[in-house]
C-alpha cells in the first residue's frame, strides 16, 4: 500500500487519462511487445503489469489469456481498471515497496512509468522489488524516456477535446536537473446542470541515462540486459522518439 498520506497526481486526472490516453500508446508499441516480450512467455503465464494505470496495456495481457496482476499507486486509475477488467487482479501499491507470495513468469512497465521515480535510489529500490517477485530467468520489459524525448517538450499546450472533457497539457524540461514536468489543466462537465469543473495536476518525471538504468538493474540482480531503440524495437510512431526499450532477465 502507498503511504496513507500519499496522493497520486494521477488521481485528479484519472478520468481524463483513462479516456484521452486510451489507444494511443498500445497500438504503436504492440509490435515491440509482441517481439520482445510476449514471444518469450508461455500460454497462461503469470504476468505483472507494474504501474498499470487504468489498464490500457493490462487489457491486452488479459486478452491474450495471461494470468494478469496490475499494480499502480493511483487508487482512482485502479478503480477504472477494475471496472473495465473485472477478471484481472489489481492492487494499489507503490512500485518501490511491494511483494507477492507467488512469483511471476514475466513483468512489464510501460509508457515511461519508471521515469516517475524521481531519484536514482527510488529506481534502484523499485528494480530490487521487481527482481524479488520474478521467477529466475523471467523477463522484465519496460520503456523509459531519454533526454531527447524530454527535450522535445517546448512548453506548447496540447488540447484534448472529447465529449464531456476538455483538457490541456504542456511539458517543461530542465536540462540542468533532468527533471520533466507536465502541467495538466482540464475541465469536466458535470452530469447534472451542465456546469464545468476545473481540475489541475502536475506530473513530474526524472530522466536517467542508459548507463544509470543498466547499473541499477545489475545492482538489483538482473543478469542479461537487452536494450533497443524505438526503431530497433519496431516502434515507428513519434511516441517512440527518445524512448528506450529494455528487457532484463531476473
Ligand atoms: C504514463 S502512466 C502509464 C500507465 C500505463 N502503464 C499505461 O501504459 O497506460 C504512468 C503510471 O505510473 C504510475 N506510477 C507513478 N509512480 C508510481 C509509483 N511510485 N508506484 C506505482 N505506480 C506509479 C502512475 O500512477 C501512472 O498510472
Amino acid at each position: 500500500m502507498p503511504h496513507p498520506d500519499f496522493v497520486s497526481p494521477y488521481d485528479a486526472i484519472a478520468a481524463l487519462y483513462h479516456r484521452a490516453w486510451d489507444d494511443w500508446y498500445l497500438p504503436a508499441v504492440r509490435p515491440a511487445l509482441e517481439r520482445l516480450f510476449f514471444s518469450g512467455l508461455s500460454d497462461g503465464a503469470r504476468v505483472l503489469d507494474a504501474c498499470c494505470g487504468s489498464g490500457h496495456v493490462t487489457r491486452e495481457l488479459a486478452r491474450r489469456g495471461y494470468d494478469v496482476t496490475g499494480l499502480d499507486s493511483s487508487a482512482l486509475l485502479i478503480a477504472h481498471a477494475r471496472q473495465e477488467l473485472p477478471q484481472a487482479k489489481f492492487v494499489v501499491a507503490d512500485v518501490r515497496d511491494f511483494s507477492f507470495r507467488e512469483p511471476f513468469d514475466g513483468a512489464l512497465s510501460t509508457f515511461d512509468s519508471l521515469n516517475h521515480l524521481l531519484t536514482y535510489s527510488d529506481l534502484c529500490v523499485a528494480f530490487r522489488c521487481m527482481r524479488r517477485v520474478l521467477r529466475r530467468g523471467a523477463p522484465f520489459f519496460f520503456d523509459m524516456n531519454l533526454d531527447e524525448a524530454y527535450e522535445m517538450d517546448l512548453g506548447q499546450w496540447m488540447k484534448y477535446d472529447q465529449e464531456g472533457y476538455l483538457g490541456f497539457s504542456r511539458g517543461l524540461y530542465s536540462k540542468a536537473t533532468h527533471r520533466a514536468r507536465t502541467e495538466i489543466v482540464w475541465f469536466e462537465q458535470q452530469k447534472t446542470g451542465g456546469l464545468w469543473r476545473r481540475k489541475d495536476a502536475i506530473v513530474e518525471e526524472q530522466c536517467y541515462t542508459v548507463e544509470e538504468i543498466e547499473d541499477a538493474l545489475r545492482g538489483a540482480g538482473f543478469s542479461r540486459i537487452d536494450r533497443y531503440s524505438a526503431l530497433e524495437a519496431g516502434v515507428t510512431h513519434s511516441i517512440g522518439y527518445g524512448r528506450i526499450f529494455i528487457r532484463a532477465f531476473a
